[in-house]
């Protein structure tokens, strides 16, 4: 490394050891290895202290704190994809370079997508809490007992078809839904050919006619509450919704509401409005079986915790060389 101080990194999570090991032949790090979610006053005094942060998905760096930070802090090397929980427009604005983990959980995550499409409609979670209530007794095969619904043949509307949309829409056609996608922009024609896939300019057009959606935008000020009370009123009574990408994206209180009314028939949710907490409506849908829910697992494979460790290293590693970093985030231009 050009500069010869090793960097002091305050890292704010545990991570693999195989990271943690790097890490700290690297630089001077400080770790979690309690793995306690850092309070506000313990990132401001870290903040006050370090050349680099790496927080994690549940580590908010609003303004002020960025306001308040140290003189020596110049790097916010997200170990994550999404970066709304960083204020980016603020770092950058102080000279702050804020980096992140992309491409490498959209497989991992694009697999738990499909797991909750699949487990909702097909009742997965139900069958399998039945065996462990009932210490694996049940009453034998019944041609009309756990039915759910086919998902081969049917429609999903991908909300945002970025690389996890993409991976998202490729695993949906390899199980016969045809799939209808709202993004920003048109993807290439080679990737809508590739998938037979639809676009739709108009969200509200699209939610009216899929059996399933999927929510794989990032979460920014134009995403927040994009599926509010009045698009899901727009979605078929069969319909199932599924959200791995960020909990304010869905207006939960309506979301909730249009589960209990019947407006739509499930949903499955890997991420929450105010995670790490679960609202308990939610966990009482989940017992009545209209919902899945996983705590924030859609990334969580060794491998790609994994990699993402090894991309905040080229991260920082770039950085102190004098180098632009390859996953440098800029502000959102809304
Ligand atoms: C991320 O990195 O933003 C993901 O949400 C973690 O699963």
């Amino acid at each position: 490394m050009a500069n010869k101080k090793r960097p002091k990194v305050y890292i704010t999570r545990k991570l693999p050891d195989a990271v943690e090991s790097r890490m700290r032949e690297l630089f001077d790090v400080e770790i979690n290895a309690e793995d306690k979610q850092r309070s506000r006053e313990e990132l401001a005094a870290a903040m006050h202290e370090v050349d680099v942060i790496v927080p994690t998905v549940g580590d908010k760096i609003d303004a002020e704190l960025i306001e308040q930070a140290g003189p020596d802090l110049k790097l916010i090397a997200c170990f994550s994809n999404g970066t709304d929980q960083i204020d980016v427009e603020a770092a950058t604005r102080r000279g702050i370079t804020v980096t992140n983990t992309p491409n490498v959980l959209t497989e991992d995550t694009a697999d738990m997508t499909m797991a909750l499409i699949l487990s909702v409609p097909r009742r997965l979670a139900e069958g399998s809490r039945l065996l462990i209530d009932n210490a694996g007794q049940w009453q034998g095969w019944s041609p009309t007992w756990m039915m759910g619904h086919r998902i081969w043949g049917k429609q999903i509307g991908i909300i945002g078809m970025g690389r996890i949309g993409t991976a998202v829409a490729r695993r949906a056609k390899a199980f016969g839904l045809s799939i209808h996608y709202h993004n920003r922009k048109r993807v290439n024609p080679a990737t809508e050919e590739e998938l037979n896939a639809t676009y739709w300019e108009s969200l509200d057009q699209m939610l009216a006619r899929v059996d399933i959606v999927s929510v794989n935008c990032p979460s920014t000020p134009a995403t927040f509450h994009l599926i509010s009370a009045r698009r899901l009123a727009l979605l078929k009574p069969t319909s199932y919704i599924v959200n791995t990408a960020r909990g304010d994206i869905i207006d939960e209180a309506a979301l909730i509401q249009a589960l209990r009314d019947g407006k739509i028939a499930g949903a499955g949710l890997d991420v929450f409005e105010n995670a790490p907490g679960t609202n308990p409506k939610l966990v009482k849908l989940a017992a009545e079986g209209k919902v899945v829910l996983l705590p924030h697992m859609g990334s969580a494979t060794i491998e790609g915790r994994v990699d993402m460790g090894d991309k905040v290293l080229i991260n920082i590693r770039t950085y102190f060389d004098g180098h632009r970093p390859p996953n440098r985030v800029l502000p959102v231009r809304t």
